[in-house]
C-alpha cells in the first residue's frame, strides 16, 4: 500500500459499511426484553445418523432419511419454544472426503428438503439463510440454496441458518482475506479492524452469537463449527443419535441451559453482563 493512501483518515464506522451481510435485506428481530431462560440463538451439530442406521441394521441413507425427518421436527419445536435463530450443521466442507455414493445421497436430501419443505418454511414465517463457501459449488447447488433465500426471505418468525460447505477455519479465512483486500485498496485503516468489525466479514453478519450449541450422538467436539461465534456459548453433548432427536430431547437441552450461569468472562449474570456491554457501547 503506498504511504499516502488516504486508509488512516477513515473511522470505523465508514470501515464497517464497507463489508456488507451476503443478504443486505437481512433484518433482525429486535432483541431488547428477551427472556434470558431461552437462548435466542441455538447451533446443533447434528450427528449419529450413520451409527442410528447401523443399530438398526439399515442403510447409512435412510439414517440420513431419518436425519431429515428429526431436522424437520426440531425446526418446528425450537420455533415453537420462542428461539429466534437456529443454526444446522447440514454439510461440513470436510464432508466432501466421504464415499461418492454418500455425498450424493446428502444432496439429494437437500434437494429434497428444499423442493418438499421450502412452501411450509416460508408460510410458518421462517426464514433461510445458507452459511458456508459457495463459489466452489456447482450451479444447480448454488441455484437451490439461492431459491430456499429467495422463497422465504419475508420471514420473520424463525432465522434458520443452514451450514452447509461449511467450515469455521475456512469462513474466518475468507473474512480476513476480505478485510486484506480493502485494506490493501486503501478503503480500510488496519487499526479499525476491531472483534465487532472482523464479525461483519463473517457468514453469520448480523445474526446473534449462538446462546447455546447442542452436538449428539456423544461426541464432544466442535469439528469446525462456529469456531469464532461459540466464543461465550454453552454447551450440551447428548448420547442421543440425531434421528432420535426429539421433544424431549430439545426439553433436556433447554433445561439444562437454563441452570447454567452466564458471566461472559466477568462476574455479574447474563442481565447485568448485558447492561454492562450496552453502557460499554454508550461510551
Ligand atoms: C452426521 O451423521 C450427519 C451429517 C453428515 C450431517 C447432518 C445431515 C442430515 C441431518 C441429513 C441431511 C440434511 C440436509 C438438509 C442436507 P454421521 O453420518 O456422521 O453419523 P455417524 O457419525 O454415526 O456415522
Amino acid at each position: 500500500m503506498p504511504a499516502s493512501a488516504p486508509c488512516t483518515t477513515m473511522n470505523p464506522v465508514s470501515a464497517a459499511a464497507l463489508v456488507q451481510p451476503m443478504d443486505d435485506n437481512f433484518t433482525l428481530p429486535q432483541e431488547g426484553g428477551a427472556d434470558h431462560h431461552v437462548p435466542t440463538h441455538i447451533g446443533i451439530i447434528m450427528d449419529g445418523n450413520g451409527r442410528w442406521a447401523e443399530r438398526q441394521g439399515l442403510p447409512r441413507r435412510e439414517g440420513h432419511r431419518r436425519g431429515v425427518e428429526a431436522l424437520r421436527s426440531a425446526v418446528r419445536n425450537v420455533g415453537e419454544r420462542g428461539v429466534k435463530h437456529l443454526t444446522l450443521f447440514a454439510f461440513s466442507s470436510e464432508n466432501w472426503k466421504r464415499p461418492p455414493a454418500e455425498v450424493r445421497d446428502l444432496l439429494m436430501l437437500l434437494r429434497l428438503f428444499v423442493e418438499r419443505d421450502l412452501s411450509e418454511l416460508k408460510s410458518n414465517g421462517v426464514k433461510v439463510r445458507v452459511i458456508g463457501e459457495r463459489a466452489s459449488l456447482s450451479p444447480d447447488i448454488r441455484k437451490l440454496l439461492e431459491r430456499a433465500e429467495t422463497v422465504t426471505r419475508f420471514g420473520d418468525k424463525l432465522f434458520l441458518n443452514i451450514a452447509f460447505n461449511y467450515g469455521a477455519r475456512d469462513e474466518i479465512v475468507r473474512a480476513a482475506r476480505k478485510l486484506a483486500e480493502n485494506a490493501a485498496a486503501g478503503t480500510l485503516d488496519p487499526a479499525s479492524i476491531t472483534p465487532e468489525l472482523f464479525a461483519t466479514a463473517l457468514d453469520t453478519a448480523g445474526i446473534p452469537d449462538p446462546d447455546l450449541i447442542i452436538r449428539t450422538s456423544g461426541e464432544m467436539r466442535l469439528s469446525n463449527f462456529l469456531l469464532w461465534q461459540a466464543a461465550y456459548a454453552e454447551f450440551v453433548f447428548t448420547e442421543t443419535l440425531w434421528p432420535d432427536f426429539d421433544t424431549a430431547t430439545l426439553d433436556q437441552a433447554l433445561d439444562s441451559f437454563r441452570s447454567r450461569d452466564r458471566r461472559f468472562g466477568g462476574r455479574a449474570h447474563a442481565h447485568q453482563a448485558d447492561q454492562l456491554v450496552v453502557k460499554a457501547a454508550a461510551g
